[in-house]
């Protein structure tokens, strides 16, 4: 089957690393169109997948924007689809991977008589989106998509209460390749030597910098922890969230943390540096879509706290293979931290089950073929290929 993949983001988060693995195995006829340039185009090369980069200019468009500045951006968007649309009569079915896409491929698939999927990455809040942004995300896969992948039930479920249909919704959580998550024990004394770590409990946090993934919450978190817990911070702003990466900074200094928080900037080892933390916390304040750090920590076989809201609730059994915290409350996450240093080998026990329950929940192969079970019966039978 040949896919016209669109996603509008040159750079890896984690709805395109994700896009990586669905994409691998339709490579040999497929093809990935970006609306920006960027290191998600080197790796996609290096995952040997076809990619185009489809436009150099950048759409105006953000989350919180309004009708007036979706209309103004109406004179980059038109170029773009006329491309997508003459590109799109060269393939079978146009899978869009991020919001900016779904409106691109919407009236692609509209003039070309390609069928759209939509994979649906989001929460459709009013916490994240502004509501002209949700209407628009609503109508375009209401009206034109043949079928909506959500990344969770939260994320349906925020669809669904946003107004879109919920017999063109199926879940579809986001797959992992296990064998990828295996770090040898050498390797693991060697990083932690590296990083000056070797008799600290590290805790790891493995997001971009953006206020909503509560980056200050765990920093605030590390002053009622003893002095041997120090925390790295691992990625970078991928948005624009400049400032609060400034903010970060200033915190560590006023809270006289500068010894105790490392940012490691954006690294592309991440399983080796999850292998190498004590505990792995995830601070969303805001409800996650799905949150791939939890599941990436788990198969590392790492405990995990994480913040009890949106997908995460669906990823994280608390005390069974992992830790929820209330999101934005320090105190509660402290407290686990602390539990954790006290109780190293209860919480072994936990980051054990959660090793063997998500590698079988979100093993790749499997969650692959849900997606090409969900293609073939709600797409292509009402729209078999052409060629
Ligand atoms: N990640 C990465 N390098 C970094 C920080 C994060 O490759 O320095 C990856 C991380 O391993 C995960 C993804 O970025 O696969 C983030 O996805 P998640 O679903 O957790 O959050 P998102 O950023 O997509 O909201
Ligand atoms: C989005 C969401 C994140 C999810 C990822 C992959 O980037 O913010 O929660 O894990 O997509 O579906």
């Amino acid at each position: 089957m040949k896919i016209f993949f669109l996603d509008q983001s040159g750079k890896p988060g984690g709805a395109e690393l994700c896009l990586i693995d669905i994409a691998k195995p339709y490579r040999s006829s497929s093809k990935v169109g970006l609306f920006a340039d960027g290191t998600f185009r080197i790796l996609l090369e290096q995952n040997d997948i076809p990619v185009e980069v489809l436009t150099t200019s950048a759409i105006q468009v953000r989350k919180e924007s309004g009708l007036l500045q979706g209309l103004g951006s109406l004179g980059q968007l038109i170029p773009l689809i006329v491309k997508v649309t003459k590109t799109a009569f060269h393939y079978d079915l146009i899978y869009a991977n991020t919001q900016k896409a779904l409106v691109v491929g919407a009236i692609a698939s509209f003039f070309s008589g390609r069928p759209l999927v939509y994979h649906l990455h989001d929460i459709l809040s009013p916490e994240h989106f502004s509501s002209t942004n949700r209407r628009i995300a609503v109508i375009s896969a209401n009206r034109f998509a043949s079928l909506v992948i959500a990344n969770s039930q939260a994320s349906k479920l925020a669809f669904i209460e946003a107004g879109g249909r919920a017999e063109i919704t199926e879940v579809v959580y986001n797959g992992f390749d296990v064998k990828n998550h295996q770090t040898s024990e050498l390797d693991i004394q060697g990083l932690r030597q590296g990083l000056k770590l070797e008799d600290k409990f590290i805790v790891g946090h493995f997001s971009r910098l953006a206020p909503w993934k509560g980056q200050h919450i765990l920093i605030e978190a590390l002053t009622k922890c003893p002095k041997n817990v120090e925390v790295i911070l691992v990625g970078d702003a991928l948005f624009g969230e400049e400032d609060y990466v400034e903010s970060l900074h200033k915190q560590v200094v006023e809270l006289g943390l500068e010894d105790r928080v490392k940012f490691l900037g954006f690294r592309s080892d991440i399983p080796r540096l999850m292998s190498a933390c004590d505990l792995v916390a995830h601070t969303s304040t805001a409800a996650e879509p799905f949150g791939r750090v939890i599941v990436e920590a788990m198969l590392c076989g790492t405990p995990v706290v994480a913040t009890a809201s949106g997908g995460a609730m669906e990823l994280v059994e608390a005390g069974v293979n992992g830790f929820l915290v209330t999101p934005g409350k320090v105190e509660e996450l402290a407290i686990v931290i602390n539990t954790c240093l006290k109780e190293p080998e209860n919480i072994a026990n936990l980051a054990n089950n959660a090793q063997i329950s998500a590698s079988q929940r979100f093993d790749v192969t499997a969650i692959n073929q849900q997606i090409s079970l969900y293609i073939n019966e709600k797409v292509l039978k009402s729209h078999p290929p052409t060629s």
